[in-house]
């Protein structure tokens, strides 16, 4: 699959999901217009998704709900408030000659401790939310990234790394969200409803009527504006989300812009998008921000209505509402309109996270690589009679540990670094066979070569060998034992790999180099680092083995970044070596740099390399020449060249 074939999937793959995403939530200010499609796993989303609260969270979100009922009975305290001064304090210091103001001071020393307490509740409601929020995505985070750590790589294979980034920045901000946001707006909102409704209804339903017909159109209104604008905003997400990817591509692709000198088509490529963009959110933003003042003009004539009603009702309703409450009744109604219209804006946000839970649980449910190997490595000495017996301190010599399952019997194979295939057959996926009838072997301390076209299977049989994929059929026997007994792990830290591309982490050279060894000393580090070749070159570093590189090792040559790889194969000092030759062609100096690299590294190790240059191959004890995913050859150089086959061709062609 070419590479640009993979991003344009990956842009389809993008499309597709922001679509997914967004249709759900944008569209229509739909919480309320019930449009919104919450779907039927809703409630185990949620449930899963509050599982990653710890114990210590659920004490802070039940303080955090208390807070929210104390601020919401506050509200509806001090909305009467000014209703209970009017008629209890204002209205009977009227009547008298010398006002008494004791009741108002005592009734406004109330209302400042009541407030001073909602101040304090909303402090510690926000608080410990901030605090709950982050504790949970912290969790979730580091099992996303845990579990992406046990998945084979034939996941990696089929979901493009813009895709899983995505889980990891978008869909754990919808998260976020959520948690920190939505969850107690929505939990105070409903709370706020409910408590101003009963207010409201015992100061006079009468009004209330007239508040609940407004709340009506102002949710009409708000559909049919909303609507329209979380339509543009889908579509809008698109286009940005097309832009992103034509600006990571480029990017990526710089030098390749200029070497074509295409920078002026790129500009105005990007022009295209740009201008799209801007067209889009200048709709979906209009739309949005007519709808606040349209909403506001009607809560604003609700009140003019109320104040009408109310009136008259106060005057001629034969003392059912007096000015005070009528006073009460007009904040009220204000502290009600409020928490509706946040409802409605917060449950797209709730289907927003539900969808990025829905994408993020979706990764998480994807069966990690399976491993049932139960043969284990571990370091051994060498008794007098050539067995092997089990040590606790590193030895350099290592042995497999194999517990026999049918007669319970613990035996202790040395590690020698046989390898061998018998009738190998495998594909990557079902619909195209790669390699066909593969066997082979290598004794202990054999280098074998691979050679053959580009594409004919070559990289794929090393895959197998440190079990990146199983095979659908045949064996591989390590040392006599059947790859699949042994623990992955081990198996992979049994082998050194130097792999077709050269992936280096940013870090110093020292640590790239570690990276094969953990407790690896400095000393050991250089030693590695001289068996690759690359000491000379690391030297003239500016900080030599302190230089820090980038993870794109741009500042280094690709050769440096496989003398780089070789070292950090080396340092493993691991029986069995695999050198996955890069294609990239590379100065004569240091491609011989590189063969005198892999040559120390080879000494005494049975090694499997893949080389794209005929030279390096010829003092292998076997050169496997493999086509279209079958073995066709194996011999020597001088064997093959007599044979005048495939080799042959190869050889000739590539000297001439
Ligand atoms: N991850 C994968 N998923 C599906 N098909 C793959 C994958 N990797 C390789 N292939 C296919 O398997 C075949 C063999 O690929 P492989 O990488 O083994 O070739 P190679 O001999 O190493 O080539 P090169 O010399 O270019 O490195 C190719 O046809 C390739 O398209
Ligand atoms: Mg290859």
């Amino acid at each position: 699959m070419s590479r640009r074939q993979t991003k344009r999937e990956e842009i389809e793959r993008m499309r597709k999901e922001q679509e997914e995403q967004s249709s759900g939530p944008r569209r229509g200010m739909g919480a309320a217009a019930g449009k919104i499609r919450l779907d039927a796993d809703t409630g185990k989303l949620l449930v899963r998704l509050f599982s990653y609260f710890e114990k210590k969270h659920l004490f802070r979100l039940a303080l955090a709900a208390v807070c929210v009922v104390v601020g919401a009975l506050i509200s509806v305290r001090s909305s009467m408030f000014l209703g209970r001064v009017i008629d209890n304090c204002i209205k009977p210091m009227l009547m008298e000659a010398v006002p008494d103001f004791g009741p108002l001071k005592q009734a406004m020393g109330t209302m400042a401790l009541l407030y001073g307490i909602n101040v304090l509740a909303i402090l510690i409601r926000q608080l410990t939310m901030v605090e709950v929020g982050n504790g949970l995505l912290y969790k979730v985070r580091t099992s996303l990234f845990g579990h992406l750590q046990t998945l084979p790589i034939g996941y990696f294979d089929t979901h493009p790394y813009g895709d899983v980034m995505s889980r990891f920045t978008n869909d754990i901000d919808n998260i976020r969200q959520l948690v920190s946001r939505s969850l107690t707006e929505v939990f105070s909102s409903v709370i706020s409803i409910v408590a101003v409704f009963i207010a409201m209804v015992r100061l006079s339903w009468k009004m209330t009527l007239v508040v609940m017909g407004t709340i009506i159109i102002i949710y009409f209104v708000s559909i049919a504006i909303g609507g329209a604008s979380s339509r543009n905003f889908t579509l809008r997400q698109n286009s940005l989300g097309l832009m992103n990817a034509f600006i990571e591509e480029n990017l990526n692709g710089q030098k390749v812009v200029q070497v074509f000198c295409h920078e002026e088509k790129i500009k105005s490529e990007f022009d295209e998008r740009n201008s799209d963009l801007k067209k889009k959110s200048v709709i979906a933003n209009s739309l949005a921000g007519i709808l606040m003042p349209i909403n506001a003009s009607l809560g604003n004539i609700q009140y003019v209505l109320l104040a009408v009603v109310g009136g008259y009702l106060a005057i001629n309703g034969k003392g059912t509402l007096t000015l005070g409450m009528l006073a009460s009744f007009l904040t009220l109604s204000r502290n009600f309109t409020r928490p509706v219209t946040m409802i409605s804006q917060e449950v797209n946000s709730l289907v927003m996270a539900l969808a990025g839970a829905r994408r993020i649980f979706r990764v998480m449910d994807e069966a990690p690589e399976a491993d049932e190997g139960y043969v284990t490595l571990v370091p051994a000495v060498e008794n007098e009679d050539g067995s092997v017996s089990e040590t606790d301190h590193e030895t350099g010599v290592w042995a497999w540990k194999y517990p026999h399952k049918t007669s319970g019997e613990l035996e202790y194979v040395k590690v020698r670094g046989d390898v061998r295939f018998y009738d190998v057959d495998f594909s990557y996926t079902p619909e195209k066979q790669i390699l066909y009838d593969i066997s082979l072997f290598a004794k202990p301390g054999q280098k074998l070569a691979f050679v053959g076209s580009t594409g004919a299977g070559k990289t794929t049989i090393t895959n197998l060998i440190n079990r990146f994929y199983d095979i659908e059929d045949g064996k591989i026997r390590f040392d006599g034992i059947n790859v699949n007994k042994i623990k992955k792990a081990d198996l992979r830290h049994a082998m050194g790999i130097v792999l077709q591309d050269t992936n280096l982490f940013t870090g110093t050279v020292e640590e790239n180099i570690k990276y094969g060894k953990l407790d690896a000393t400095y000393d050991e580090v250089v030693q590695a680092a001289k068996i690759a070749n690359a000491h000379n070159f690391i030297m003239k570093l500016p900080q030599g083995y302190d230089t820090v590189i980038s993870g794109t090792g741009s500042q280094l040559s690709q050769g440096q970044c496989q003398l780089l790889a070789i070292a950090r194969a080396s340092i493993e000092n691991a029986p069995v070596m695999i050198l996955d030759e890069a294609t990239s062609s590379i100065d004569t100096r240091t491609e011989s740099l590189i063969q005198q690299g892999m040559d120390r590294l080879m000494a005494g190790r049975t090694t499997f390399v893949i080389a794209h240059r005929l030279s390096t191959v010829q003092n292998a004890n076997a050169i496997l020449v493999v086509e279209g995913g079958r073995i066709i050859e194996r011999g020597t150089h001088e064997e093959l060249l007599e044979q005048k086959g495939r080799y042959y061709q190869l050889y000739t062609g590539s000297t001439e």
